[in-house]
């Protein structure tokens, strides 16, 4: 991990009423990451999202943004964080310009040379001085972040940024997150329940269902393993002594057979040690078929195979 925990959040849980909403979940995000928090509608993600921000009272446990207790120490706390929950309010009749001026004035010590740097940091250079109701979704998407970046938060929090965005605009929006993280260090921490998005947006993933953590990953690591761990099957005859064959060199967990096919995870590597074997053996070998397991395969795994959107 490249930096500091910036947001700690320590087996927090939510009741309403008498429903469990979150159920003990724990992570923390670290400075320069992007942290996509995945699940279906209604798993939790805007109700961590609103505990984290403050908006939302927490029932046990605790947050700490930057070492701050959001319980305790809430104006320390918030001061470290920009987030949008909603869709961000703006003044339609007015300039990109004059929003973040007049929004500026509600913080303490904001420059206009930090207004300059924000606006040039999210690309709005050009239509900075044109008004909001002639913007496009992307470009209020990304004047909204650059109103939440005037205070040089050190976490920044969105709730299904992409949502109503092109795919151009979640391109834009992507490279932006990314940008933030690497080169203002910045902790991004983005909810979403599109795992196509996540995936080639964060670092890592937690996947949130019903309420509780169920897994995290390194976006990179998954990538690494998915090149070695295979799903291979092979077409076989006969079965049954393949199947013991296949057992003296793989100690494999998931292994089917159906017809004259095994199916077997294993490394890539192992594959022409196990057709040798096959061979040696007197097994006639019909084919092998390989295939990686995706994220998609293992979110569907890990949530008990529900869908995803
Ligand atoms: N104010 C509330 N009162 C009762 N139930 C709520 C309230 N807010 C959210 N919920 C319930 O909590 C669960 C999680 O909601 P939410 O955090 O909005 O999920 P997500 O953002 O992942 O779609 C849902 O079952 C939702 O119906
Ligand atoms: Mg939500």
């Amino acid at each position: 991990m490249t930096g500091k925990p910036i947001v700690q959040i320590k087996n927090i849980k939510k009741n309403i009423g008498k429903k469990a909403i979150i159920k003990d979940v724990t992570f923390d995000v670290f400075a320069g990451e992007v942290f996509g928090f995945l699940g279906p509608n209604g798993a939790g993600k805007t109700t961590t999202i609103r505990m984290m921000l403050g908006l939302m009272s927490i029932t046990e446990g605790e947050i700490f943004i930057n070492g701050y207790s959001i319980k305790k120490d809430f104006e320390s706390a918030i001061a470290c964080v920009g987030g949008i929950v909603e869709n961000p309010e703006m003044y339609k009749y007015l300039s990109g310009y004059h929003n973040l001026l007049h929004y500026s004035r509600m913080y303490k010590g904001i420059k206009k040379e930090r207004i300059e740097e924000v606006i040039k940091l999210v690309g709005l250079e050009k239509r900075i001085h044109d008004k909001v109701k002639t913007y496009s979704l992307g470009m209020r998407q990304r004047l909204g972040l650059a109103q939440a970046l005037l205070h040089s938060p050190s976490l920044l929090v969105l709730d299904e940024p992409t949502n109503g965005l092109d795919p151009a605009g979640i391109r834009e929006l992507r490279e932006l997150l990314r940008k933030l993280a690497q080169e203002e260090n910045i902790a991004v921490f983005v909810s979403s329940h599109l795992l196509s998005e996540m995936e080639l947006m964060c670092d890592r993933i937690g996947i949130i269902q019903n309420g509780q953590l169920l897994n995290i990953q390194k976006v990179d690591e998954f990538l690494a393993e998915e090149k070695t761990t295979v799903s291979a099957t092979f077409t076989v005859e006969p079965v049954s002594k393949a199947k013991a064959c296949i057992g003296s060199i793989i100690k494999s967990k998931t292994s089917a057979v159906k017809n004259n096919q095994i199916e077997v995870e294993m490394e890539w590597e192992q594959i022409p040690e196990v057709v040798a074997k096959f061979i040696q053996e007197g097994i006639k070998v019909y084919g092998v078929q390989t295939a990686t397991k995706t994220l998609e395969d293992k979110f569907l795994e890990a949530t008990g195979g529900s869908e995803i959107a």
